[in-house]
């Protein structure tokens, strides 16, 4: 028996996300996804080696203020200050030391630094919007940055989007990548989301939506939110692009 038969009888898979706690697609409310998803549905194939171990990434040295995006430009951004805070997990539950978290988001008014972005409210020059940092050895991760406005999309008639911060994540392996998005605890605009309402169960709706962290908060200065992200299992985090 060779090496890599023998591996894989050692694999042990992923859990499969239930259906129930991931978007639904193609989801009619949400316009775009009718022309992108699948028609058919999906095949699933057996996990093999480098799905579940690698690959190792190479990480590119992180800069001092790439996980600061107020400290990015030689001014402060307008908008509230934030600090963002939680630990990236696996479906065990375990921590997931060295995850790159890379996150983009709209400026305080609800405007992405992107050329496609061109609706009439202020650009910030002192906001780019993006930023990321790898979890320390407990899956912990940190990010200073202000809040993001909400934004009207062309989706369908007077829509706007919760305000929300995108997460992409790279655990350790492909089938540990994770892109999904941060709300804040409250947002009005959820009822009428098609993205945050593509999700049927709603308790995993509610994992996207960060919690309002008094400890993490600084006086005078900024408050906390809580976002921890759980890669797969069934306590997995819904992927939403
Ligand atoms: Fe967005």
């Amino acid at each position: 028996m060779g090496q890599l038969t023998r591996s894989r009888l050692t694999i042990t898979p992923y859990h499969r996300p239930e259906a129930s706690e991931q978007p639904l697609v193609p989801y009619e409310p949400y316009k775009s996804t009718i022309k992108r998803s699948p028609s058919k549905p999906l095949i699933f194939l057996p996990h093999t080696l480098s799905e579940v171990t690698g690959p190792i990434y190479g990480h590119t040295e992180i800069g001092e203020t790439d996980n600061d995006l107020t400290k990015q430009y030689k001014e402060e951004p307008l908008g509230q200050r934030i600090i963002v805070t939680g630990r990236v997990l696996d479906s065990n539950g375990r921590p997931v030391p060295r995850a790159l978290i890379e996150i983009w988001q709209a400026n305080s008014a609800g405007r992405y630094a992107h050329q496609v972005d061109q609706h009439p409210a202020p650009l910030d020059p002192n906001f780019a919007g993006a930023g990321r940092t790898l979890t320390d050895e407990n899956g912990a991760y940190h990010f200073v940055t202000i809040r993001p406005g909400a934004y009207p999309w062309l989706n369908h008639y007077n829509a706007w989007r919760p305000a929300h911060i995108h997460f992409s994540i790279f655990g350790r392996a492909f089938l540990s990548r994770l892109v999904t998005q941060m709300y804040f605890p409250g947002d009005p605009l959820f009822a009428y989301d098609p993205i945050y309402q593509s999700i049927p169960n709603e308790k995993a709706r509610e994992r996207m939506v960060s919690k309002f962290d008094s400890e993490t908060t600084q006086p005078q200065w900024a408050l906390g939110y809580k976002f921890d992200i759980v890669l797969r299992g069934p306590e997995a985090t819904p992927f939403e692009t």
